[in-house]
């Protein structure tokens, strides 16, 4: 070496002195070593497993532990847990982690059952670009197509061959094109909480917000609501952590529809809340009408025209304007088309339409406003009925809702099989709720109609104490007022003593039927098994209407010697095609113009007159006017299910 060929000895001396220093810190090193091991341990580290590091880690995920009570009450949340993987490890893609636009088209996922173990690695790749009318049009192909269906209630198949990144077609009205919005609007948090939702509606949600209000946005909110599905864990987290302005939080506990958007609100900062449903698209400047709506007043709750993606095909369906949200009496929610708003004013295809009720797919609320108003009732249970009790309380706390043209968001229709439908008492004992806490009297008419929520209350009872004491706190008006400035055209039944409730026949021993749902225009009357359960309601009124339905919007009417429902007329008086007489004593139903009565023929039965009219089938059984006899087939009574002075 050199260095020893050039070498005097005082240089020897310094050589010695930096061996004994080497020698030293080397000494150090090791005790200090040892020191760790006997902490370790004193106290053994949980077994890791390896952790990929995300870009920004801090910001991109939490885990709330959503048991502190503060999170009943809507407010703050102090502890936050810290980051922690489970179950999945991410098997980084091919084409590297980098930029977002490359890994869009492919990932792979380790399944639920992989992650222990086996190599089976599960590549999905993105299909072309397709555009909304490029979807499959037909019935379920396979039996991967049949198991997508039961898992998710639409054909998750045809979903996966669709671009996560496709735009709607644009169906606005030419002049929503010409508007002008406020330079300054508020910025906008769009919360979106999913629980076991499917990889491409959610991430096809993200993506065509992100691409299509890219202005005003804040931030995309994802709220975890304690999915398992495994690609919803830690590919997730992955795929997310490469998108701006995208944040992830993970609820530690199942919160419900409510209680996981309330969670959201609490971590926004976006000015205003746009709550999404985690399976919707969104048309080309979807965000700007609701901002403005919300900032000219900050009591203002909005909704787009929800337009249809269809459950099989995911093919877009626009709604037709105008429309908006109501409720029926039995707490269910529907859109309702509203042709008699419709004008030849142009400008009237630009202006927002107030509405009763709106859906929860997409709504944007003012966040201050949504706290001080009670968020969402932390009492209801996962998913039901939360919408209407957010409605009748905004209108009766002093806000108002309207649905606003020119705003259109897509929402995935959902094909809900009968053995999918598992909560069914979650959902009775939210509209309990609804029904206790905001409708005063007037709940009688929904257990009436709702017998399974009926018999539910006789046996527990809602504690709806907090909800009264904020309900009472914001001076909120009764649900009287609210019928008549904000919802007038929904029928109130009278619900009268022995000329309501379920059309029994004596002679056939079975109830007058109708299909039961909503956006039914009518048809001819059955006869049916009684279900019990109120949804064979009806409700002969001083007007001598017979009133059907939930909504109560259908009358009987008579089609030649049929017995029909039609949309009950909005004037007064009522024609004397729609009047009946219930005649107590002989038990005989009298068509008033008419003085024919009502007679009930079973399936298959004979029909003496009338068969050869267009409109009886002899086979199909039905309700008929006769000539009046005494036969039991023309019997009737009105069966009370729930007492009159019940619930
Ligand atoms: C689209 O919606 C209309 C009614 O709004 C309906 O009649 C039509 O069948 C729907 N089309 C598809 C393809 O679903
Ligand atoms: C109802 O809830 C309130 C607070 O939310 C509580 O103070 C009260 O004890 C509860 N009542 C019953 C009967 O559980």
């Amino acid at each position: 070496m050199r260095l020893r060929s050039r070498a005097t000895p005082g240089r020897r001396r310094m050589l010695c002195l930096w061996l004994l220093l080497l020698t030293l810190a080397l000494l150090m090193l090791a005790l200090s070593d040892l020191l760790q091991r006997d902490r370790s341990i004193q106290k053994p580290a949980p077994p890791r497993a390896p952790l990929r590091r995300f870009s920004a880690p801090s910001q991109l995920e939490v885990f709330l532990d959503s048991r502190d009570p503060a999170l009943e009450l809507g407010v703050d949340f102090a502890p936050l847990k810290s980051l922690q993987e489970d179950q999945l490890l991410l098997v980084p893609s091919a084409q590297g982690t980098k930029s977002a636009p490359q890994r869009r088209r492919s990932y792979k996922v380790l399944l639920p059952a992989a992650a222990k173990g086996t190599a089976a690695a599960r590549t999905q790749t993105r299909g072309e670009p397709g555009t909304a009318s490029g979807a499959h049009m037909h019935g379920l192909h396979s039996d991967m197509e049949r198991a997508a269906l039961h898992k998710y209630g639409f054909n998750e198949v045809v979903s996966e061959r669709i671009s996560l990144h496709r735009t709607l077609p644009d169906t606005r009205h030419p002049e929503c094109l010409g508007e002008d919005y406020s330079e300054s609007l508020p910025s906008a948090s769009v919360v979106i909480c999913f629980h076991d939702e499917a990889w491409s509606t959610l991430l096809r949600t993200v993506h065509s917000v992100l691409s299509t209000a890219p202005k005003h946005l804040q931030e995309v909110l994802l709220v975890d609501d304690q999915s398992r599905h495994g690609h919803l864990k830690s590919a997730l987290s992955e795929y997310v952590s490469q998108m701006a302005g995208v944040r992830l939080i993970r609820s530690t506990r199942r919160l419900g529809v409510g209680g996981c958007r309330t969670l959201g609100a609490a971590k926004a900062i976006g000015e205003v809340l746009v709550f999404m449903d985690s399976h919707c698209e969104c048309q080309k400047g979807w965000l700007e009408p609701l901002l403005e709506r919300v900032a000219q007043d900050r009591t203002r709750v909005v909704s787009p025209i929800m337009d249809v993606i269809h459950w099989q095909t995911f093919q877009y369906n626009a709604t037709q304007w105008p429309v908006r949200g109501v409720f029926d009496w039995r707490l269910d929610f529907f859109w309702e088309s509203t042709p008699q708003l419709q004008h030849e004013d142009p400008q009237m295809a630009v202006l927002p339409v107030r509405s009763p009720a709106l859906g929860g797919g997409v709504v944007a609320i003012d966040r201050h406003f949504f706290q001080s108003v009670g968020a969402y009732d932390p009492g209801m249970l996962l998913w039901g009925a939360e919408q209407i009790e957010m409605s009748i309380r905004v209108w009766s706390c002093g806000g108002s809702m309207e649905v606003v043209p020119c705003s259109r968001v897509a929402h995935l229709s959902h094909h809900h099989l009968p053995y999918t439908f598992p909560d069914q008492d979650l959902l009775e004992r939210n509209k309990i709720r609804v029904a206790d806490t905001w409708m005063d009297a007037y709940r009688k008419i929904y257990y009436r109609r709702d017998t399974l929520a009926h018999f539910i209350k006789q046996s527990e009872s809602p504690n709806i104490t907090e909800r009264l004491r904020l309900k009472k706190s914001l001076g909120c008006r009764n649900f009287h007022w609210f019928l008549s400035a904000v919802y007038p055209q929904l029928y109130v039944p009278q619900d009268r003593p022995s000329l309501s409730g379920e059309l029994y026949s004596v002679g056939t021993g079975r109830c007058a039927d109708y299909p039961s749902g909503p956006g039914l225009q009518g048809g001819p009357m059955n006869i049916a098994p009684c279900s019990g359960t109120g949804s064979q309601h009806c409700d002969l009124n001083s007007e001598g209407e017979v009133r059907w339905g939930s909504a109560g919007a259908l009358c009987l009417d008579v089609e030649e010697d049929r017995v029909v429902l039609s949309r009950c007329p909005t004037h007064r008086p009522t024609s004397s095609r729609l009047q009946w007489n219930f005649i107590k004593l002989s038990g005989q139903l009298v068509h008033q113009q008419s003085q024919l009565c009502v007679e009930a023929v079973k399936e298959g039965g004979l029909l003496q007159s009338g068969s050869g009219s267009k409109n009886s089938n002899p086979s199909a059984g039905g309700l008929f006017l006769r000539q009046c006899t005494h036969l039991p087939r023309q019997q009737w009574h009105f069966e009370q299910l729930v007492a009159p002075k019940g619930a």
